[in-house]
């Protein structure tokens, strides 16, 4: 993958790396795809898109338009509005979390992968996807979709963790190295988790979606672990861990633990969770480094809620042939992480992480822009009055007809 996430080098440096790396030495982060912060702004950019539900491209229908809409209105819109928000934010990674193409309603589920996909690729920009409960609906199997998104042009996505045995497909991290040049140009000062959601429950007496599995959760313990001992104890050693974004599709149960007072954004339905609670919660917060997870699946819930000092943040639906709500904008979320200035003016690690949504309005209205961490606040510190609700949260489970 080392092709990958060079498009900020120039030419030079990419035949130098090329050459650094054909001699076995990695370029940063191997196996990362070369993610890195930015010089200018010291900035990481994540933007985030949910539920595409691609399906046949032209031929297939939006959904919840208003009626006037409906004409002329199919997967090319969804399609073009990623072209859009890529063009207005530019950024530095895009995150697909699943439902990136709705099976049931393709011909050709690598075909409608490639379409949905597109505008990234033809972006020269570095992406990573997870599957969501609809991506396998199609003409591939779960594996076969997660092979194919991880063999596509300047995908970051991977299949799964080598050596061990692992439940789902498309469970795999990456890291973000320093700034070029600067102290901590070599260690990766912001980690991304990916994991898969599943899609419904295999286990017959439990009914509803599936869920993030005993082995995941060790997989991700593990790797959130090697990942902290190696920002803190290796040259040039530092005294907090890195911060970690996660991304997964459905959503856990505590994401209902919020009330519309506690949380930045809008609850328009309920929260679509397996009807058991696996642990992933618990074990994001027991991890330490964790600042915040981003799902989709709810298409019209996008907003961000703090728990126990981790933000659980819904998307928003993206796509035009999933169910929405008539005359309420698809939308994506953007992560904008930044970095702190030493007082020699060199960037270091990270000092906040910043959110905001992007409307697919006449001008790609911005709203709900908040700040969702800043390094020295928010301790590790429970907040009871979030803790006492979350298992009122869990929702039905059969609702399994739409997300
Ligand atoms: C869908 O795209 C067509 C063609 O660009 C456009 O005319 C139409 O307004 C779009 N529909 C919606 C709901 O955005
Ligand atoms: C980072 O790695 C490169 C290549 O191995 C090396 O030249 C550079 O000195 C390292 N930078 C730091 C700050 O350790």
């Amino acid at each position: 993958m080392a092709h990958l996430g060079l498009r900020r080098f120039p030419p030079p440096l990419m035949v130098l790396l090329f050459l650094a790396t054909a001699a076995g030495k990695e370029e940063y982060g191997g196996g990362s795809g070369g993610l890195r912060f930015r010089r200018e702004g010291g900035t990481f950019k994540v933007l985030q898109v949910a539920d595409m539900h691609f399906g046949d491209g032209r031929s297939t229908p939006c959904e919840d338009v208003l009626p006037a809409q409906q004409r002329g209105c199919s997967d090319l819109n969804t399609t073009a509005f990623l072209y859009r928000v890529l063009r207005a934010e530019d950024p530095d990674l895009v995150v697909f979390t699943g439902d990136n193409i709705y099976g049931a309603d393709s011909s050709d589920a690598a075909k409608s992968m490639d379409a949905a996909i597109a505008p990234a690729i033809a972006m020269k920009l570095p992406w990573a996807a997870v599957l969501g409960n609809h991506d396998q609906e199609g003409t591939l199997s779960r594996e076969s979709v997660m092979r194919h998104l991880v063999g596509m042009k300047n995908s970051l996505s991977g299949l799964n963790p080598e050596g061990i045995k692992i439940d789902g497909y498309g469970n795999y991290n990456l890291e973000v190295g320093g700034v070029e040049g600067t102290l901590l140009a070599n260690k990766s000062v912001l980690n991304l988790y990916f994991l898969d959601s599943g899609d419904y429950s295999t286990v017959w007496w439990i009914p509803g979606y599936g869920w993030i599995k005993a082995s995941q959760q060790a997989w991700f313990r593990q790797t959130s672990s090697d990942l902290q001992k190696r920002y803190t104890t290796e040259e040039p050693t530092q005294k907090e861990p890195a911060p970690g974004l996660v991304y997964f599709h459905i959503p856990v149960p505590e994401f209902g633990s919020f009330t519309a007072s506690s949380f930045t954004g809008v609850k328009q339905e309920g929260i679509s969770s397996p009807s058991i609670n696996s642990g992933f919660f618990t074990t994001m917060l027991e991890s330490g480094d964790v600042k915040a997870a981003f799902i989709g699946h709810d298409h019209i819930n996008d907003f961000c809620g703090k728990l126990s000092g981790i933000q659980l943040c819904y998307d928003g639906g993206f796509g035009y042939h999933a169910y929405g709500k008539a005359g309420w904008s698809w939308r994506a979320r953007v992560v904008s992480v930044q970095l702190e200035k030493a007082e020699s003016g060199e960037w270091r690690g990270v000092k906040s992480i910043k959110t905001w949504k992007r409307l697919d309005d006449q001008h790609l209205t911005t709203i709900d822009s908040e700040v969702l961490w800043n390094r020295g606040s928010n301790g590790k510190g429970l907040s009871p009055v979030h803790v006492h609700d979350a298992v009122s949260g869990i929702h039905n489970c059969i609702n399994t007809e739409y997300e």
